[in-house]
């Protein structure tokens, strides 16, 4: 029944100079529904869903909104139509308040029209905060609230425009457990007042609990349609990489005969880092599992001089080394990859290759100035090619790749700098099921070749995949360490809740 459709999509094309990124795209839309939007990345999502939001214009297909053919080209047409989008990198004012960001471009006027009418701007804002039953202060400065916040008023400012249709893009990318709930929550309650959600996201587990079908897109096509409850997680995957993936299997090897590649001893930093010890074997692979917030970033971010410590020694290969800043960390062998893809100090408007060569440029430099282009290129293209990185030529600007794409670009970027002791943090977020399997094949090879691995991950199916051994945190202390033969989810669970009062 078409007529019961909130959105219906036909046919869509889109094409970028060198990239024809739609290529027949389908999608549709019931109110009160959750739809998921998934495909590996590059397929298309983020794509389909700007075109819906007037973000891009088409080259040619159909959308039709409640049955009615529609025309859009900007997205305050589509916000008039009641077209909400929620990027997936926020698109929030850091400097402007809560409440301006809401209403950026129609602030309510008073006096004449002449002036802001700052009460009511506030006002309206904490209504819709209250409906979602979000506690964020209207007259705070966005800069200054979590990411979680953030999207909530993102979310209030969809709702200002009583959006029908609202698209979310990697809504939980960057949220804990407990922000997942509330944003699930405020999800429901839309869906009930019939409001129809686009939800894209790399997360399976999030399919079955807040979907009602899901889409799968691949390069750029429509693949199909399920109805979550009916489908299988194998289902869902094999649609979306278009053949089965091997299963990895690890191998249960204990590391203690190998050489000591990092040691740390007796770590502080206020509360967050309480006498932390621990040492990384060459060929390890040691995970670091514990619940948002333990301070397992706070760990790496500590060795790799990004955050000043009150005490601690670190060593490697038995050599004590002064750790000030990153640079530091980098001239001792050890590599950050870090979790915030803000700060992984990717250059947007700069192409692949340079990106990828950028942390490393001495290397190929001729005489001191000349750079010398084939060893770049050559570079360049080894790590597109080992890490199918999808970008139509190494000289794309990486604004233009897709988020799970530019991702991998900072691993290439590290990967070159040949550092001997890795900290991997949380390497596959955003990154599709097909691409996380390359990028654990690619961490195990990296061990297998003796490099030193701390691999933080917030999946524990991840975390217990790939290491060798496994510490585990919770509130700034190291509260048990695990072999993999010992290793499982509720075990390590157990000693990721062990707060200091029970031990
Ligand atoms: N503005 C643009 N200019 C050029 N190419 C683009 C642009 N936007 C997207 N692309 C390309 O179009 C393709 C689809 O990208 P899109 O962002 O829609 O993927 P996605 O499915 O959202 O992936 P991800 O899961 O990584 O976010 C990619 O090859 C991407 O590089
Ligand atoms: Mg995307």
């Amino acid at each position: 029944m078409p007529e019961s459709l909130l959105v219906r999509i036909e046919d869509l094309h889109k094409s970028f100079p060198g990239v024809h990124a739609l290529k027949g795209a389908r999608f549709d839309l019931r109110p009160g529904e959750v739809h998921a939007l998934m495909g590996e990345n590059g397929a298309g999502k983020s794509t389909l869903m700007k075109v819906l939001a007037g973000i891009y214009t088409r080259d040619s297909g159909t959308v039709l909104l409640d049955g009615q053919p529609i025309d859009i080209h900007t997205p305050h047409q589509a916000q008039k139509l009641g077209i909400g989008i929620i990027h997936q990198e926020l698109n929030l004012m850091n400097h402007l308040t809560a409440a301006q960001n809401v209403f950026i471009g129609r602030e309510p006027k008073g006096l004449m029209g002449l002036f802001l009418d700052e009460k009511k701007l506030n006002d309206d804002t904490a209504k819709l905060l209250a409906m979602l039953k979000v506690d964020v202060d209207p007259k705070t400065l966005i800069g200054g609230l979590t990411v979680a916040k953030q999207q909530m008023v993102e979310i209030a400012k969809a709702l200002s425009f009583e959006s029908r249709v609202l698209i979310m893009d990697e809504p939980t990318a960057a949220l804990n457990d407990a922000e997942i709930d509330e944003l699930f929550r405020i999800i429901r309650e839309l869906k009930a007042k019939g409001v129809g959600i686009v939800y894209i996201s790399h997360k399976m587990d999030e399919l079955k609990r807040i979907s009602d079908r899901v889409t799968v897109m691949r390069d750029g096509e429509y693949v199909g349609t399920l109805n979550t409850q009916e489908a299988t997680m194998e289902q869902v995957i094999s649609m979306m990489v278009g053949r089965p993936l091997q299963n990895y299997v690890r191998k249960d090897q204990n590391m203690d005969a190998n050489p000591v590649a990092l040691e740390v001893k007796g770590l502080n930093r206020g509360r967050a880092l309480r006498d932390i010890n621990f040492k990384l074997r060459q060929g390890e692979i040691l995970g670091f599992a514990g619940l948002m917030g333990a301070g397992r970033t706070e760990v790496a971010r500590a060795v790799f001089g990004a955050d000043p410590v009150d005490s601690g020694e670190i060593l490697v290969k038995g050599k004590k080394v002064t750790v000030k800043i990153p640079r530091d960390a980098v001239q001792a062998g050890i590599g950050y990859l870090s979790e915030d893809r803000k700060r992984y100090g990717l250059a947007l408007g700069m192409d692949v290759q340079a990106n990828t060569v950028m942390a490393t440029i001495g290397r190929f430099l001729h005489l001191g100035t000349f750079l010398k282009k084939k060893p770049m290129a050559d570079v360049a293209e080894k790590y597109i090619n080992t890490l199918s990185i999808k970008t139509p030529s190494q000289e794309q600007l990486l604004k233009f790749l897709s988020g799970g794409n530019q991702q991998k670009v900072v691993i290439a970027k590290w990967l070159l700098r040949d550092c001997d002791i890795l900290f991997f943090d949380e390497p596959t977020r955003g990154i599709d099921v097909g691409a996380k399997f390359e990028i654990y094949k690619l961490i195990q090879d990296l061990a297998t070749q003796g490099k030193a691995i701390v691999m933080i991950s917030s999946e524990l199916p991840e975390v217990l995949r790939l290491s060798h051994r496994i510490v585990v945190m919770c509130e700034g202390r190291i509260t048990g360490e695990l072999s993999a033969a010992e290793a499982t989810q509720e075990r390590i669970m157990h000693l990721a809740t062990l707060r200091s009062a029970a031990m």
